[in-house]
């Protein structure tokens, strides 16, 4: 799937933000190694720290289906219309890494031109999983 079409897919899963408090609405379309998609948009509550973002919906769901292999997202957001990209905030990044490949790309749009970045361009120097892991 190119990039354009997976953008598209966000751009619908926007739609269903549920953002009355900050009128931020962003959407997240995920494409896992099998080629299926998993949409997310970011979901507000009155008690503002429980708000989710958009691209962790997706992957939250996608894993909780079972999927394990990442291939790219697509995010976009803002409020109302924008020409400006939405890239993923640093808990999202650090939740991304966790689970993608190293050939992971997350997608964007800037001035309505794709752009597309690895995740050791958008988390540098990171807090890697292989520091924790308990081996054997
Ligand atoms: N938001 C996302 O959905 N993804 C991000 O990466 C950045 C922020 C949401 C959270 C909140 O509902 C709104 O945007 C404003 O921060």
């Amino acid at each position: 799937m190119s990039d354009e079409e997976l953008m598209q897919m966000a751009e619908k899963a926007r739609e269903r933000a549920y953002a009355p408090y900050s009128q931020f609405t962003v959407g997240a379309a995920l494409l896992c190694s099998d080629e299926t998609v998993y949409l997310g948009c970011n979901i507000e509550n009155a008690s503002y720290g429980a708000a989710m973002c958009a691209e962790r919906v997706a992957i939250y769901q996608a894993l909780a289906d079972g999927k394990d292999s990442f291939f790219k997202i697509a995010v976009c957001g803002g409020k109302g219309h924008t020409d400006a990209p939405c890239p993923p905030c640093g808990i999202c990044r650090q939740v991304l890494l966790e689970f993608c490949r190293n050939d992971f790309s997350v997608i964007l749009k800037d001035a309505g031109k794709i752009v597309s970045y690895r995740m050791d361009q958008l988390l540098p120097v990171s807090f890697q999983k292989n520091m924790v892991e308990n081996k054997g």
